[in-house]
């Protein structure tokens, strides 16, 4: 399996240009199930989960091309309305297959998600919301069979603004006729990017003064163009690499509005920012960086993928913080590594208590996650010496040509498989 061997220590330079959202991409390519005419996507990030995702549409029946970031699905005879688990189990995602499959079969039988490393991961909310539209959810040997005789529009409150139960019940009921109305929903920009996009597609889907998903159903989709939004977990990630790394680097093609927490919290860190309209220039600064207390919460709190970058920043505060982690019930993988590499870290439950250090000391450390690896990567770039880092696979998952990028900003950044490579 690849590692990443990264040389820190040093001052990063120059422009990172921020690629298309990973958890806007998912979606809205799972959107195109819900039409038999093409739909093409740009900006679409060459990640492992839309490589995943691809292949999904392909098992259910649809012609996918993807060049230079362009995806191109096409009908291609009947679509399945089933998953392997062998598809399932590397992306939980793949569980929005179902919202379309049972708005235009009217039934789907798709493997329950396992958890994964940063938690259990239920799907209850989802299976609630299908209930609600009028369908049976069974759970057999690890499927869910979902079924409908047919399906009438509903007034359905979540009990928690899911992204993926919001996302997943705003498909299925895009093609439920009367008017569905989603309460408490999720707010994460990728819903906004799912919805235009719909609407392209000819749904009818607005939000209410009171922040209600409204949604007239249709007969029909038809095929649409859409170019996916920018991603704020990468363009928050790369802030944070520069401000933990005293560098002065430009966060180009993003869109700053989508971090306003994070940038909030960098300034009261003591970090001097430049925000344009779409982009943020994170000035070089090596004054202390005040601890904060930083709590997890859906959007437009603070994201909990960019709590293990943080995390990272704060082991070089001055002083001691606190991250609480609210969305999900084991995200501190990454704090034993970076006590590996020297940070003082003592989590509880929710609640990690962080005491700054003068400097982290480079380390072989191994990533349990996404967003926990990119975490490791980012505190190597700040650790004399070299850092080895495991499991890179996790990191290939959301970060679109992560060495490509950070070497372009001057970092000594190199990927190696000890199996294959001469060393
Ligand atoms: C999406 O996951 C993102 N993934 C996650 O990003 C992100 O961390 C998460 O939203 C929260 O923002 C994609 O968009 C592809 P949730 P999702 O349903 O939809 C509980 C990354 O690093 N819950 O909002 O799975 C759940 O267990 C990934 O890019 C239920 O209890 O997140 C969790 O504690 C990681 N029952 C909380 O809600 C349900 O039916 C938030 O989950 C659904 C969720």
């Amino acid at each position: 399996m690849d590692r990443f061997l990264v040389r820190g220590g040093k001052k990063l330079k120059g422009t990172v240009h921020i690629s298309g959202s990973k958890n806007a991409a998912l979606p809205l390519l799972v959107a195109t199930l819900l039409t038999d005419e093409p739909c093409t996507l740009h900006r679409v990030p060459d990640l492992r989960d839309v490589r995943t995702t691809l292949k999904i549409l392909e098992y259910l029946g649809k012609k996918v091309t993807y060049r230079q970031n362009t995806v191109t699905v096409e009908a291609n005879g009947p679509l399945k309305n089933n998953l392997p688990y062998e598809l399932v189990k590397q992306m939980r995602a793949s569980f929005w297959v179902a919202g379309p499959l049972l708005a235009r079969f009217k039934q789907a039988e798709i493997p329950l998600p396992g958890g994964c490393a940063i938690g259990v991961r239920p799907v209850d909310i989802h299976l609630k919301g299908f209930e609600k539209l009028g369908a049976v959810c069974e759970v057999q040997g690890g499927n869910v069979f979902i079924r409908a005789k047919e399906l009438n529009a509903a007034k359905i409150v979540l009990r928690f603004p899911s992204v993926g139960a919001t996302q997943n019940l705003l498909m299925c009921a895009s093609l439920v006729p009367g008017e569905t109305v989603l309460e408490n929903v999720a707010k994460e920009p990728e819903i906004d990017d799912v919805i235009s996009f719909l609407n392209k597609m000819g749904a009818r889907i607005h939000t209410d003064e009171k922040g209600r998903l409204i949604i007239q159903g249709v007969e029909v989709l038809h095929g649409a163009e859409h170019t996916v939004v920018a991603d704020r977990i990468e363009s928050g990630s790369y802030m944070l690499v520069a401000a933990a790394t005293r560098s002065d680097v430009m966060v180009a093609d993003c869109v700053p509005e989508h971090n306003a927490i994070l940038l909030e919290d960098l300034k009261e860190a003591g970090f001097t920012l430049e925000v344009g309209t779409d982009f943020v220039h994170v000035h070089a600064y090596e004054g202390d960086i005040k601890p904060l207390r930083i709590r997890t919460a859906p959007y437009p709190g603070f994201a909990t993928d960019l709590q293990a970058p943080w995390m990272t920043l704060m082991t070089l505060c001055n002083g001691t913080a606190e991250v609480d982690e609210d969305i999900f019930e084991n995200r501190f993988m990454h704090a034993p590594e970076l006590v590996r590499m020297g940070a003082q870290i003592v989590t509880e439950k929710s609640v990690a208590r962080v005491t700054g250090v003068k400097a982290l000391s480079a380390a072989h450390v191994q990533a349990s996650d996404l967003r926990g690896g990119f975490a490791l990567v980012m505190a190597g770039l700040c650790a004399s010496g070299e850092t080895e880092v495991e499991r890179v696979y996790h990191v290939d998952r959301g970060y679109e040509k992560l060495e490509e990028k950070l070497t372009a900003l001057g970092a000594d950044i190199r990927r190696y498989n000890p199996d294959k490579d001469e060393f």
